[in-house]
């Protein structure tokens, strides 16, 4: 067995003794920044700091890193991710897919992650809610680069649906029965933590890029990979498109998640009731 597989084995074992062998949540969340108020929605069972778990990735930064949340809600058990890893923070990019591999381990089958983002389409507005339809990965390092883990998927996975067209569509019907309004769009991916300059805005927008992130794309690919489904929503956070007043904070990303999360927790919690 390859090292990669016994690591994978150990986290999942970890895991499994945590939240009892018996319990096998089938869906898996991941909470992205400013995101964590959707943990009030969740009846948490059982909350694994994430430095407790073998071979997961070691925060760099100091302080809390996150947990891995047993929780039920809307009658159903989900595994959350309650803090990502990012590959700005210096993780690899297999690092930061890692705990989707552990998720698919522990049988999870369909994938839910969230993050902020920005707007790079005209017409989206800070608060606005996008569902992502595909998205441009070039500008990250592809996670399955090295050798190919059998074990998990093919060496040259397909990526005609990276998101599951099928939880598009309830989604948007949950969406438009809820009132609120959701664009759908590509995501574009970027290392970050530099917030992108005005020509790079534009190129974005030029090869057709509806909004732009620093997470998902590396986690999305390995979800994919491994044969998991994938919705994914980003919460617009900023304008950086506009040429007048594109100064960006991460605090006004983060105010702007916040605002408008509600919208999202009302998303995921009918989502996961119908999935
Ligand atoms: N660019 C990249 N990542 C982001 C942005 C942005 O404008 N907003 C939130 N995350």
């Amino acid at each position: 067995m390859s090292l990669l597989m016994e690591q994978l084995n150990e986290s999942v074992a970890y895991i499994q003794q945590q939240i009892g062998a018996a319990v096998a949540p089938q869906i898996g969340i991941v909470l992205g920044s400013g995101l964590g108020n959707f943990k009030n929605e969740l009846h948490v069972q059982v909350s694994i700091p994430y430095e407790n778990i073998p071979h997961f990735p070691v925060s760099t930064v100091k302080g809390h890193h996150g947990q891995l949340l047993l929780a039920e809600v809307s009658g159903k058990q989900v595994l959350v991710m309650a803090g990502r890893f990012h590959f700005y923070e210096g993780y690899t990019p297999q690092q930061v897919a890692y705990p989707i591999r552990v998720m698919k381990l522990l049988g999870i089958h369909t994938l839910l992650l969230s993050n902020a983002a920005g707007g790079v389409n005209p017409a989206f507005q800070v608060g606005d809610v996008m569902i992502i339809k595909d998205h441009i990965s070039f500008f990250t390092p592809n996670p399955l680069i090295g050798k190919n883990e059998e074990a998990l998927g093919t060496r040259f996975p397909d990526m005609s649906e990276p998101y599951s067209k099928a939880i598009i569509a309830k989604a948007e019907a949950i969406a438009q029965e809820l009132g609120i309004h959701v664009h759908k769009g590509v995501y574009t991916g970027v290392t970050g933590p530099t917030f992108e300059t005005r020509a790079e805005y534009q190129l974005i927008k030029a090869i057709g890029g509806d909004v732009v992130g620093m997470s998902t794309v590396q986690e999305n690919i390995v979800a994919v990979h491994a044969g998991m489904q994938v919705f994914a929503v980003s919460i617009i956070t900023d304008l950086g498109i506009r040429e007048e007043e594109n100064v960006i904070t991460h605090e006004e990303v983060l105010q702007a998640a916040k605002d408008a999360e509600p919208k999202l927790t009302a998303i995921f919690k009918r989502l996961i009731a119908e999935l």
